[in-house]
């Protein structure tokens, strides 16, 4: 992780008590197979990304995994349900290539403040999201981050400021979605500062843009497997919070909504 994202993980989790929810009236099912059963994933190396192409798997799909170091390559051909393709996002043919065939996109492609020049926050999944037009993979998954666009307000100022460059990255790529690609079932997926630690299974996708909060990883991979099989996801902007963690942001008293999967 950057040490610029680990700040963000710093600020979000620590004492305090957190924030509560609303409960919905029905849940997802992760294990429903749907008409998504050959899904294309970037970033799935490390992270959220490798949890979903894990998560996959077990529901029954194949993965197509597009990775950049031969060694990770190496680790997830030896999953059985995936391919991996190596190559780098930042070009769009070899994005192209590696999605063809499949039925769903998602992208978790992410880099650092200290990038310089082209950012995979933004080029990486923009070649994502246009690859999949080009191809006609009308189902996508952009997960981004709290802080971006209409959840700029939710993110502490100091954070927002720590990482300002990210996130008008992702929002730009956000932008993407939402002005050009009308005839795509988009989700956009914000999560909450991310921590690497077994699932709680409390994580919720929710419509209130001033949710803030600690999420981990694979709780984050399960909901966005959740949306990916919902019907009531379509053009949905969705922050991912988990309210059974303690957070030192300021969501204390305040109702979430959690958004009902269906
Ligand atoms: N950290 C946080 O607290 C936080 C909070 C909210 C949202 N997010 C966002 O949530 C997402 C998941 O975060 P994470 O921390 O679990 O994952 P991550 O460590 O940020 O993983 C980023 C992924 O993008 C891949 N990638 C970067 N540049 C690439 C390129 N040019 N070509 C192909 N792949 C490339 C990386 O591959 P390599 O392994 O080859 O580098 C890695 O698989 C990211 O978009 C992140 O920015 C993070």
């Amino acid at each position: 992780m950057s040490p610029i994202l680990s700040l963000l993980v710093l600020l979000l989790v620590t004492s305090t008590s957190a924030f509560t929810m609303t409960p919905p009236s029905t849940r997802g099912s992760s294990t429903a197979l749907t008409a998504y059963n050959k899904v294309f994933v970037a970033g799935g190396s490390r992270g959220v990304g490798r949890c979903l192409v894990d998560q996959l798997i077990a529901s029954g799909r194949q993965v197509v995994a597009l990775v950049r170091k031969e060694e990770d390559a190496g680790l997830l051909n030896a999953l059985e349900g995936c391919t991996a393709i190596v190559g780098d996002a930042f070009d769009q043919k070899t994005v192209e290539n590696a999605m063809d065939g499949c039925d769903a996109a998602i992208t978790t492609l992410g880099g650092s403040t200290a990038d310089q020049g082209q950012r995979i926050d933004y080029d990486g999944n923009n070649n994502v999201i246009e690859s999949a037009g080009i191809l006609g993979v009308t189902r996508v998954i952009l997960v981004t981050s709290i802080g971006c666009g209409s959840s700029k307000e939710a993110a502490p100022p100091n954070v927002f400021e720590a990482l300002k460059p990210v996130l008008l990255a992702k929002e730009k790529a956000e932008n993407i979605l939402i002005k050009y690609y009308t005839n795509m079932n988009w989700t956009i997926v914000r999560p909450g500062g991310l921590k690497s630690e077994p699932a709680t299974g409390k994580a919720i996708l929710t419509e209130d843009n001033t949710a803030i909060g600690s999420i981990h990883r694979e709780d984050v991979a399960a909901l966005v497997i959740q949306a990916l099989d919902a019907a009531n996801t379509e053009k949905k902007i969705l922050s991912a919070v988990d309210p059974s963690i303690t957070s030192s942001v300021s969501m204390e008293g305040k109702t979430v909504e959690e958004f009902a999967l269906a």
